[in-house]
């Protein structure tokens, strides 16, 4: 078993009277790809959050890369984001500026980088999102996927150990995720990144994951790869997995 790039220990989360997460206890190996799979509100946005320390837990420990999160300071946790990538569920770009500066952004926030290797480096993953030749069109006039495209290589500017992916499918048509799919595997593969996505579409969990992750009532359900899940007899795993295909 690999050494651990993300460990939860006994993790609690509660918004208000509602507790989401309930001591929950994870690991996830350097390397490996995972799929956190849930019902909408069940908190797989939030475990990510708790990852990248934009939400801090009520109790517990969240190890990232070897560091307790909550135990950073500032500088810190900038310097662990720095080895993070991260793509939110919206995929949001900088409206004012340019595809290529957005892509640049993460870059043009280190000290000591200079120019011609920033461009470099934009051009060369525009090339791995399949946008060559997009550098100055404004965000505004993408289309929906080729905007995740775009999100997809500011995250990965700055070569991330850790990639965390927030439902990179949502909203996009069965080729486009496919395209994004293919682009996930590649990077698992080639930099040896540790990823975990969020996905509500098995399938494609399936292409990019070596495991995958249930989360039910702020608990792990189930964990193990797609042949493993579908010969669970929880009920709430067979029920979770016939509603994915029934729709
Ligand atoms: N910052 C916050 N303040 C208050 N409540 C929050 C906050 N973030 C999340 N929640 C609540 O926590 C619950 C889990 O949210 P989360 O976004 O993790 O769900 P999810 O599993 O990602 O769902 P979806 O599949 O719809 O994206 C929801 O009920 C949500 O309203
Ligand atoms: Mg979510």
């Amino acid at each position: 078993m690999s050494e651990a790039a993300i460990r939860f220990e006994k993790v609690s989360k509660s918004f208000g009277s509602r507790t989401i997460l309930k001591e929950l206890s994870f690991e996830i190996g350097k390397g490996d790809s995972v799929a956190i799979l849930g019902r909408s509100g069940t908190g797989k946005s939030v475990t990510l959050k708790l990852m990248i320390g934009l939400l801090e837990p009520d109790a517990g420990d969240v190890f990232v890369l070897d560091r307790n999160v909550a135990d950073l300071d500032a500088s810190g946790l900038s310097e662990l984001r720095r080895e993070m990538g991260f793509l939110f569920q919206s995929a949001a770009l900088f409206d004012s500026i340019s595809v290529g500066e957005n892509i640049a952004f993460p870059m043009r926030r280190q000290s000591k980088v200079d120019e011609s290797e920033i461009r470099d480096r934009v051009e060369e993953l525009l090339r791995q999102v399949k946008l060559d030749g997009e550098y100055d069109k404004m965000p505004a006039d993408l289309s929906g996927g080729m905007k995740k495209r775009a999100a997809l290589a500011r995250s990965l500017a700055l070569r991330p150990s850790v990639l965390l992916v927030d439902e990179p499918s949502a909203g996009l048509d069965p080729i486009t995720s496919e395209e994004i799919d293919e682009l996930l595997i590649s990077i698992g593969e080639e930099d040896e990144t540790t990823i975990v996505i969020v996905t509500h579409n098995i399938p494609s969990a399936r292409r990019i994951c070596d495991e995958m992750i249930l989360l039910d009532g702020g608990l792990i359900r189930a964990r193990g790869d797609l042949a493993a899940l579908e010969a669970s007899d929880d009920e709430v795993v067979k029920k979770f997995l016939s509603s994915q295909s029934g729709g």
